[in-house]
């Protein structure tokens, strides 16, 4: 049965992370799912999406490093190479694949989840919009999170995406190797913005 956004699949959700994760990861994925549930609404998305993305994406977080090495393999997820230096980047898609296995979530929650990390190119809407609310979210303390969800508001989703997708490349790239789907995402950003 496929998930809707209602109150008995929120508690199932909450229920299973709260068994899982420690109360900062529960704390910051209930911050997560507030901000796409609005960006949802802003960009009329898929409701049941958009929560299995928020409440899930973090399901795997708090795993040790050869766990996710483990299920990733397990999953048949691709191992790349920069998995090996970072198993932490598997969260996503490990977390991707439980959570289908668990609730049945659908594709643009799975895709969401899988890539939330790093974005891909041509990721979804979902998945853009978890890719922003997971780093823009109001618990989180660094300044350029509330730059983007003023950003959101001033001038739209796209150029906050933009914003986040700026930083988070900024950062990353000064601590190599960088996974090659974080620098595809962020190029085809751009391309799509020279192009509109
Ligand atoms: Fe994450
Ligand atoms: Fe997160």
């Amino acid at each position: 049965m496929e998930r809707k956004a209602d109150p008995e699949t929120a508690d199932a959700y909450l229920a299973l992370i709260r068994e899982r994760l420690p109360q900062r990861t529960v704390r910051h994925t209930l911050s997560v799912t507030a901000l796409i549930m609005q960006v949802a609404e802003r960009l009329d998305l898929n409701r049941a999406s958009a929560l299995a993305a928020g409440m899930l994406h973090d399901l795997h977080k708090a795993d040790r490093k050869q766990d996710l090495l483990d299920a990733a393999e397990a999953f048949g997820i691709p191992i790349l190479p920069v998995h090996r230096d970072r198993p932490k980047l598997l969260h996503g898609p490990v977390a991707a694949e439980d959570a289908r296995r668990l609730f049945n979530i659908d594709d643009d929650a799975y895709e969401a989840i899988y890539w939330h990390t790093t974005g891909k190119r041509g990721l979804g809407m979902v998945g853009r919009a978890l890719y922003f609310a997971d780093y823009s979210e109001a618990l989180r303390d660094h300044p350029e999170a509330p730059r983007a969800r003023a950003l959101l508001d001033e001038q739209g989703f796209d150029a906050a995406l933009l914003y986040v997708a700026d930083c988070k490349f900024a950062y990353v790239r000064q601590r190599p190797p960088v996974d090659p789907n974080t620098a595809e995402f962020h190029a085809w950003l751009h391309e799509m913005e020279t192009h509109s």
